[in-house]
């Protein structure tokens, strides 16, 4: 969006012509010429049309990361899609305002300088929670949305400027979220950096930064390199709603404890595991190859953190295969450790030849099947092209490996029975 376009955006007249536009896929001609006849009425400029088309659209898409606040809020395309999801959003605003107290800071008066703000989610939060705020980015436009988009929040303010000529005087807690995609030319689609000195800031920037805070938390894509994470600090990769949405590394007295930690954010409430309940011995070998009643499935954020023989003990599980991220046990997942993992009930075991496998489904009533797979070698689209199964009952197969042996199960997804025991 070009800074004129922005100014008339930021116009009441558009904003209230905006609260009126219902998006729909496929009629954005229509909608534009309406507006154009709608804009002109008002003295707005007619160009204006294919801006308000755009939030509107980005309105529509919107409530998935920020619920009901999707409505009062403007976008950019790409602040959206790199936007933090606001319940994780708030989750990030209470580790910081436990780093606040670690350190003896009052929280509602020690200033947190969020570089690189993007459209403000992250900011909204920590503003929303009673923080003064130094929100900034590099990006003209998307600065402008955010100081609309934090106008509510007094102790909020909103800066044009880099990261990197911030003076670490003005805050006592800094956050980061650098960005991590290609800049996009017009149409153009953003690509993902995998080298983080191509981060903006680099990482190693942010990295040296966060000596001048005294607590610093940093948001990274959730396939960051173990071997990046620097001594001393906490790494936590964080899922929300299934979905492994990033790793953030804390420091100073934003960090617990240093080490790996997962956390879990579900419809059930959120749990979590860390390093430090990892066995004893880092690759427990008890009942290795031995298949139990249950087989869990560790939440993407537990794989991810390297943690999932920590689940062992809470679980009462053992791993199927020394490389492999499920557990076997004898009784459904209880407690909290319940939210890290989905639980299925082994129903079975079935051949894994295609052949004997369609008979063994056809004589249970099986019609259609979600395959799972850890482990082998198999395409499920392919396989279930291959199965050419007739009308029947849903049913899940896992693919995976017992110790040296390939297998197929056939289990049964267990919700209820797993959430709620004490
Ligand atoms: C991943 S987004 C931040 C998203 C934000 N946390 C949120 O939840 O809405 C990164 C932002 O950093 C900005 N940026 C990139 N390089 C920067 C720099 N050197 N200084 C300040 N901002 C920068 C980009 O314009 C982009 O808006």
């Amino acid at each position: 969006m070009e800074p004129d376009t922005l100014r008339a955006l930021l116009d009441p007249a558009s904003l209230a012509l905006l609260d009126g536009v219902e998006y729909e896929r496929g009629r954005e001609l229509q909608i534009a010429t309406r507006l154009r006849s709608e804009l002109a009425e008002r003295g707005l400029p007619a160009g204006l049309a294919a801006a308000l088309v755009t939030q509107a659209e980005l309105r529509q898409a919107a409530p998935a990361k920020f619920g009901p606040f999707a409505d009062s809020l403007l976008f950019t395309r790409d602040g959206l899609a790199q936007a933090t999801r606001l319940p994780v959003a708030a989750h990030h605003a209470g580790r910081m305002r436990q780093a606040a107290l670690r350190a003896g800071l009052d929280f509602e008066s020690a200033p947190i300088a969020d570089l690189g703000c993007g459209i403000g989610a992250d900011s909204l939060a920590f503003g929303g929670l009673g923080a003064p705020v130094i929100a900034i980015d590099a990006d003209e436009v998307t600065a402008a949305l955010a100081a609309y988009n934090l106008r509510h929040l007094e102790k909020v303010t909103v800066e044009h400027g880099r990261a990197e000529d911030f003076d670490p005087e003005r805050a006592e807690l800094l956050w980061l979220d650098p960005a991590r995609r290609s800049g996009t030319k017009r149409g153009g689609q953003a690509r993902r950096l995998n080298d983080p000195e191509d981060f903006s800031p680099s990482l190693s920037w942010a990295f040296g930064a966060a000596a001048d805070y005294a607590g610093t938390g940093i948001k990274l894509g959730p396939a960051l390199d173990h071997g990046l994470i620097p001594a001393g600090w906490e790494a936590q990769w964080v899922s929300h709603t299934g979905d492994v949405v990033e790793v953030a590394l804390y420091h100073g007295a934003a960090a617990r404890a240093p080490g790996r930690t997962a956390l879990v954010l579900g419809p059930a409430g959120a749990a979590e595991v860390s390093q430090a309940d990892l066995p004893a011995t880092a690759t427990p070998e008890d009942g290795l190859g031995t298949l139990g009643t249950y087989l869990f499935e560790p939440d993407g954020a537990v794989i991810r953190a390297g943690l999932v023989t920590a689940l062992c003990g809470p679980l009462g599980a053992h791993r199927l295969h020394e490389q492999i991220a499920y557990l076997t046990g004898e009784r459904p997942a209880g407690g909290t450790a319940a939210r890290l993992v989905r639980t299925f009930r082994i129903v079975d075991t079935l051949p894994t030849k295609v052949k004997p496998l369609r008979a063994e489904l056809i004589r249970r009533g099986v019609g259609r099947v979600v395959i799972k797979k850890r482990g082998a070698d198999i395409v499920p689209d392919v396989l279930r092209r291959q199965l050419r199964l007739p009308a029947g009952d849903p049913a899940t197969l896992v693919f995976t490996r017992l110790g040296d042996r390939h297998i197929a199960l056939l289990v049964e997804e267990v919700v209820e029975e797993t959430k709620d025991r004490p």
